[in-house]
């Protein structure tokens, strides 16, 4: 693994391999053995806003003895429109690592190939898979594993958490159900690319997804950079809410999981919210630990 794009385009051996190392990295918070970002300089180039994915990269670069600076894309000659392989040419002269946060799949690809250092997807409008690695591990911990787990998504199932969530449901082989509207169900090109026989199931019955589930998921209806649809995601999401209704579906024992920002009576009702704030707030702190994880293994290989 030089670098992490997708989730798309990991196996199974390096999803699991990195779930373990970020379990461990957990374990000895505080007093790891190895500190392989010693002597090495990260960049963060963030075009979108962010809280845990921008902190929890800064505290983890650090905790593994590295510097981090951070760059919003606007302040660099990138936002005057330099593209982005000259930026990375520049870059992979100067820094051994590089995090990306952007509105482009292509544009965290051209960086990596252009740059040649570590490169990390920090979210791009097709995949978010430092979340889904986060996610993982909270599945882990809380559910024992994924396997034999039934993961029920609800809300926009197009956007890069819903593609990540296929893409992870694919390579680990459990069973996903997407729930969303019609105008929010994986477009055509996404779903032809994951082809026929895959885990995962699309539906537009919230309830009928939500039954039997052991983990319930959901991210906000309007995605950075979708703010213009507010008004009609709003509207033509309003089904897809995780409530106390909708959770009573679930199995015994079943977790709900959120990527946060919440927009709450939104995508989730402020009751579920708060009564499942420690596993969604537990969720939140194992980015660190998984993206701890990518580097380490990132820079194993550099
Ligand atoms: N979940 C997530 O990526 O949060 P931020 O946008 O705050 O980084
Ligand atoms: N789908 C959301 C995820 C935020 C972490 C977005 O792209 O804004």
């Amino acid at each position: 693994m030089k670098n992490l794009l997708s989730i798309e385009s990991l196996t199974a051996a390096e999803i699991e391999g990195l779930i373990d190392s970020a379990a461990e990295l957990k374990a000895t918070r505080g007093s790891h053995a190895e500190q392989p970002l010693a002597g090495q300089t990260w960049a963060m180039i963030f075009s979108k806003s962010s809280t845990r994915t921008r902190v929890s990269f800064e505290v983890g670069v650090r905790e593994l003895g590295g510097s981090v600076f951070f760059l919003n894309s606007n302040d660099m000659q990138l936002g005057r429109g330099e593209p982005i392989k000259d930026t990375a040419r520049v870059l992979g002269r100067m820094v051994h690592g590089a995090i990306i946060r952007t509105f482009d799949q292509q544009d965290v690809e051209d960086f990596a190939k252009y740059s040649k250092i570590p490169t990390i997807n920090a979210l791009t409008d097709e995949e978010h898979p430092c979340q889904i690695l986060a996610d993982l591990l909270t599945i882990r911990e809380r559910c024992g594993g994924w396997e034999g787990t039934k993961v029920a998504f609800f809300g926009d199932g197009d956007c890069n958490m819903g593609r990540s969530w296929a893409w992870a449901a694919i390579r680990l082989g459990f069973e996903l159900v997407i729930a969303a509207p019609k105008e929010f169900q994986p477009a055509s090109d996404f779903m032809s690319r994951i082809g026929d026989y895959t885990p995962v199931t699309i539906t537009d019955d919230a309830k009928a997804a939500a039954t039997g589930a052991d983990v319930l998921y959901t991210d906000t209806w309007v995605s950075m950079g979708k703010e213009d649809e507010a008004a009609d995601r709003l509207r033509i999401l309003a089904p897809f809410q995780i409530n106390d209704e909708l959770l009573s579906l679930a199995n015994d024992g079943a977790i709900v999981q959120h990527c946060l920002p919440a927009y709450r009576d939104k995508e989730i009702t402020e009751s579920v919210l708060e009564a499942r704030e420690n596993e969604i707030f537990d969720q939140a702190e194992n980015r660190l630990h998984a993206q701890k994880a990518v580097m380490a293994a990132l820079a194993e290989k550099s």
